[in-house]
């Protein structure tokens, strides 16, 4: 069905006589109608007085759903709809099995989370995991077809690091026993090493080497270790309900990678330096060039990249979509620069940055004296989620873990993803305000009321206002979705879902439901209400709860 602001909107171009963009239509105050167009804009275009444009189309609106249309201000025009009939039109989106929301098509390769191994993740991929995830789950519902890759980063100096530490350094942890605490000590420990010693650097830079060679005691560790780290991760990732449908890795295309650069040398794309490495040089004198290929004939992050894009173009997919971090702009900058100035289509990838995750605690864990691990965030959530539901809403909370989570990931994805944020205890783990528990205990009391309740729902009486205010909030669902979808951004599923629910409490207040004379009318409204919640959680990836 078309969305009734759609419809409006083809009504007003065809009034009109120009385009009429469906982001123009705006939401005003209730006693200013349900949705109202300024005429402004289209009048400067059309060369005629605002004023003037508002009444012919008062004059000459003709559509079902709307009851009366009205002239107000300098060129605003209001629409009044018909309560009734615009209530049929939410209902048969939002019971569809869609909600209404426009259907996309399209592969889709969705690339997040990507850490770099032989380490336990930090709190720099919580972020990351938080919108890669709700992106995976978003897209997919909006009809794309969505492969979640998770690209390790399993080459490189660290790998050479542990491995020398391994051979050289003690360490009173045991591999067999706790593999990740024993990689993470034996790295901590080679830099304190190499504070002192600086020529170890060069011992790992050649065991990394040595993997990309071949060796074969380095490959056999290199293994090993990483092994041991992925297995580490699919419980984290379990624990968060992320999942993936590949996990690529770098070491899985340098040699690919090589080859491409080799034979773009070759063909006299590029030129290789005189010592046997090479360098691409922008035209554009801002972005700083690169090496592409080492002298030693070794490859780098931004050489495999290159040809991961490349494969991915191969595979078929429509969009390639990277969730990295900002600090990686450059890096993205340049290989769409590079791959296009080499023929490679760059026009479905995109980098999907996002800003910093702050805590109030700085990033190092003073236990450690180390980088703060993801693990401890949800640890640490999951406590004071405990302590919380005591205090705030008295309850002893039997599912702690999925608030806490929750708290987490809504935190992280309510503010708008380019923006740096600033993480809150108190405020995240809060069952009052703008927060994944106060999103999760809204949808759960409305289970409450339909337990209590003894027939289901349905709408049967006029709207009074109350009612109708919440019935408007829930239509915006759709178009939600539709906003997250294009923008990229889980913030706007988000922040909609806590403003409805905050329209939901309001009317809980002031409504009776169960032993009202308009109890199964209001009944219609609470299950939208659960369905839509349920559902816009979900694709936070926060567990909706039954019970609290
Ligand atoms: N492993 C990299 C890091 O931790 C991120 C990889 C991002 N993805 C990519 N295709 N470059 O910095």
């Amino acid at each position: 069905m078309t969305s009734v602001k759609k419809q409006i909107a083809d009504e007003l171009a065809e009034i009109l006589g120009t385009t009429v963009d469906i982001e123009d239509i705006e939401r005003p105050e209730p006693e200013h109608g349900d949705f109202a167009y300024p005429c402004m804009k289209a009048a400067s275009e059309l060369g005629e007085n605002p004023r003037a444009l508002a009444e012919k189309v008062a004059e000459e609106t003709d559509l079902e759903v709307v009851e009366n249309a009205e002239v107000a201000g300098p060129g605003y025009i209001n629409f009044f709809l018909d309560r009734e009939k615009y209530s049929k039109q939410i209902l048969s989106d939002l019971e569809s099995e869609d909600f209404g929301i426009e259907q996309k098509s399209g592969e889709v390769l969705l690339e997040f989370s990507s850490p770099n191994i032989a380490k336990p993740m930090n709190v720099g991929h919580l972020r990351n995991n938080a919108i890669g995830d709700s992106l995976r789950r978003i897209l997919s519902f909006s009809g794309y077809d969505v492969t979640a890759e998770n690209y390790i980063g399993d080459l490189g100096t660290q790998f050479g690091k542990v491995i020398y530490g391994h051979k050289n350094i003690d360490s009173e942890k045991n591999f067999e026993e706790e593999p990740i605490e024993y990689m993470l000590d034996i790295y901590v420990k080679f830099h304190e090493l190499a504070g002192e010693n600086p020529e170890v650097e060069e011992e790992a830079r050649e065991w990394a080497k040595k993997i990309e060679e071949g060796d074969d005691e380095a490959v056999r560790l290199w293994k090993k270790f990483r092994e041991a780290t992925l297995e580490y991760h699919k419980e984290e990732y379990e624990r968060l309900g992320i999942k993936f449908d590949r996990i690529t890795g770098e070491s899985k295309v340098y040699e690919e990678a090589r080859e491409l650069v080799e034979k773009w040398v070759e063909e006299g794309k590029l030129e290789r330096d005189e010592d046997g490495s090479v360098f691409y040089e922008f035209d554009e004198e801002d972005i700083p060039g690169t090496v592409l290929l080492k002298a030693d004939g070794s490859t780098l992050y931004i050489t495999r990249d290159l040809y991961n894009l490349k494969k991915r173009n191969e595979e078929g997919f429509d969009y390639n979509l990277y969730v990295v971090a900002s600090e990686q702009e450059l890096h993205f900058e340049q290989l769409f620069k590079i791959a296009e100035d080499m023929g490679i289509d760059t026009e479905g990838s995109e980098h999907i940055s996002y800003g910093m995750l702050n805590l109030p605690e700085g990033s190092m864990s003073t236990r450690k004296g180390l980088i703060i691990e993801q693990s401890e965030i949800f640890d640490k959530a999951v406590e004071i989620a405990e302590e919380k539901g005591e205090e705030e809403i008295n309850r002893n909370l039997e599912n702690a873990e999925a608030i806490g989570v929750g708290a987490v990931k809504y935190s992280n994805l309510s503010v708008s993803r380019k923006k740096d944020m600033e993480f809150n205890w108190d405020t995240a783990l809060s069952f009052k305000g703008d927060s994944g528990p106060y999103l999760q205990y809204s949808n759960v009391r409305a289970k409450s009321i339909l337990r209590k309740a003894s027939s289901s729902g349905e709408f049967q009486q006029d709207f009074d206002d109350e009612e109708y205010r919440l019935l408007k909030k829930l239509s915006e669902f759709p178009e939600k979705v539709e906003a997250a979808t294009e923008q990229r951004e889980p913030a706007k599923i988000a922040n909609y879902l806590s403003n409805l629910c905050e329209e939901f409490n309001g009317f809980y207040h002031e409504c009776n439901v169960i032993g009202s004379d308009r109890e199964e009318h209001r009944l219609k409204l609470v299950e939208l209400f659960v369905d839509v919640t349920d559902q816009g959680l979900e694709l936070l990836g926060i567990e909706p709860l039954e019970e609290m």
